[in-house]
């Protein structure tokens, strides 16, 4: 029996891009899961939303937020990238981060991005933080070329296989992919930033961000937020 209350939820629309585990990843029935996708949820129940997922390219998820396609933006998303914040609004930090440089677990030559040479193809996920730090080497000309794919899975493959000799990318992530294949990919060197992830939502959109805020404010105080944070990293 559905209760009144139930039938009158809002249920909104959450976008992601599902190559980014623990945060935003897939199950085996390719359906969107993670721990942005249990925070989001967690914080609708305690907010009375309700939410879907929509699986997007990285760099098409402002623009989609922008659009009205979707009404949040759930994707381990660094809120302090200035362009972003002129685009959308961010809830508070959920999750401090930071950019990492990956190479293959044998590579005994790259000890730190100081290492990288002018005949070294470097990969990165579109829209990201790190492509931008991979385009800025290239601009630099301290690599060859930048290689700015869509998903993350990629560029995992491509450092396996010896396409790319680095994927530059936010530690957490890096370390489940470790996780999901060890002994192929190791961290070197010190981190190239440090960020912290926040949910966006349209420009002014006060409402659902403060609804937002509320929610996790509240799984944090309750535990929720810690237990599913374990959950997702002892996966
Ligand atoms: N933290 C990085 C950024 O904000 C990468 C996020 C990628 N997220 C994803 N779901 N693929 O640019």
């Amino acid at each position: 029996d559905k209760s009144a209350g139930d039938a009158e939820k809002v249920t909104y629309k959450v976008g992601t891009e599902p190559t980014f585990p623990p945060f935003d990843t897939t199950d085996e029935e390719q359906n969107i899961v993670g721990l942005d996708m249990d925070l989001i949820k967690a914080i609708g129940k305690d907010q009375g939303f309700e939410v879907t997922f929509e699986n997007l390219s990285f760099d098409g998820l402002v623009p989609a937020l922008k659009a009205g396609n979707i009404d949040i933006i759930a994707a381990g998303m660094n809120k302090d990238d200035k362009d972003r914040q002129a685009q959308v609004d961010f809830s508070d930090a959920y999750y401090e981060s930071k950019l990492m440089v990956a190479v293959k677990e044998d590579n005994n030559t790259i000890k730190s991005v100081d290492d990288l040479t002018k005949d070294m193809k470097v990969a990165a996920q579109t829209g990201t933080t790190g492509a931008n730090k991979t385009q800025e080497l290239q601009k630099q000309g301290k690599i060859k070329e930048a290689v700015i794919l869509n998903g993350l899975d990629t560029a995992m493959l491509q450092l396996i296989n010896g396409d790319v000799s680095a994927v530059i990318n936010d530690k957490p992530v890096t370390e489940a992919y470790m996780k999901k294949q060890p002994d192929k990919i190791k961290m070197v060197g010190e981190p190239l930033n440090a960020e912290n992830y926040g949910f966006a939502v349209k420009k002014g959109n006060t409402e659902l961000v403060e609804k937002i805020n509320a929610g996790l404010k509240n799984i944090k105080e309750d535990g929720t937020f810690d237990k599913l944070v374990d959950e997702w990293f002892n996966k």
